[in-house]
């Protein structure tokens, strides 16, 4: 048997017998039972051991798609000189953006309730799975600090009536507000930290052959 050979045994004998003490690290907690959803194939709204569940799959594209229509149009408004323009883009990332909120929220209590992310390949090293499962954590933060500061700059400027009411008139100038300073650093770092999420992934798809988008909904 090849070094090769031996590493694949390994690999197919510790998925078969995946157990909550023995999986790489996940968000989901240590609920005392395995919360895999090994028994309903028919409808996997939970994870298995080899693939993301429907819940989490739909949670994430969804954002993903929602998240990159926020930064759009979140510098589009900020460059617009054309009050009806910039309040016609801002009421779009509002609903966007309180949106993204709201599944950040719902996927946070799925991973901590309900189910738990699939155990990393035995191929991939444990500061390697660690690395994932750390910046996934800090994407949530970081998507609740710039929804928060969001919604603050709202308030703070009185001008959450005004644009989901479509009244017409100029917007002020929000980089007046302090919490737009949270808001901006958050956007560079979401889009910092998921360049380095879409690069990793490529990566392990690519480079290590892990069939890692398959595990996240995307091919087989
Ligand atoms: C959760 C994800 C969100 C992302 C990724 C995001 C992203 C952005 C970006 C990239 C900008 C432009 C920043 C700049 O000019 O440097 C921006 C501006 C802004 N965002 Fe967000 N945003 C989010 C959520 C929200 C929410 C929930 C609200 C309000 C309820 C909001 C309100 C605003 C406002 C008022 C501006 C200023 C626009 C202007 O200057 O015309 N954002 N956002």
């Amino acid at each position: 048997m090849t070094a090769v050979d031996d590493r694949l045994a390994t690999a197919t004998s510790i998925f078969r017998d995946a157990s909550p003490k023995r999986r790489a690290p996940g968000f989901g907690a240590p609920i005392g039972e395995d919360t895999y959803d090994e028994k309903s194939h028919d409808m996997p709204w939970k994870s298995s051991t080899e693939r993301y569940g429907t819940m989490a799959i739909t949670i994430h594209w969804i954002s993903a798609v929602a998240l990159l229509g926020l930064v759009a149009s979140g510098f589009l408004a900020s460059g617009s000189t054309d009050p009806t323009t910039e309040s016609d883009l801002l009421r779009v990332h509002v609903v966007l953006g309180v949106s993204v909120l709201v599944l950040t929220v719902l996927r946070i209590v799925w991973w901590g309730l309900i189910d738990r992310s699939p155990p990393a390949p035995v191929t991939t090293p444990q500061w390697d799975a660690r690395l994932a499962h750390s910046v996934h954590i800090l994407m949530y933060v970081v998507i609740l600090a710039i929804a928060a500061s969001g919604i603050a700059l709202l308030m703070l400027s009185g001008t959450a009536t005004q644009l989901l009411s479509g009244t017409p008139g100029a917007l002020p100038d929000f980089a007046g507000y302090a919490p737009m300073m949270l808001h901006r650093i958050g956007a560079w770092a979401l889009i910092a930290l998921t360049l380095g999420h879409i690069g990793a992934a490529l990566f392990h798809q690519l480079v290590l052959r892990e069939r890692t988008l398959a595990r996240i909904g995307l091919g087989r």
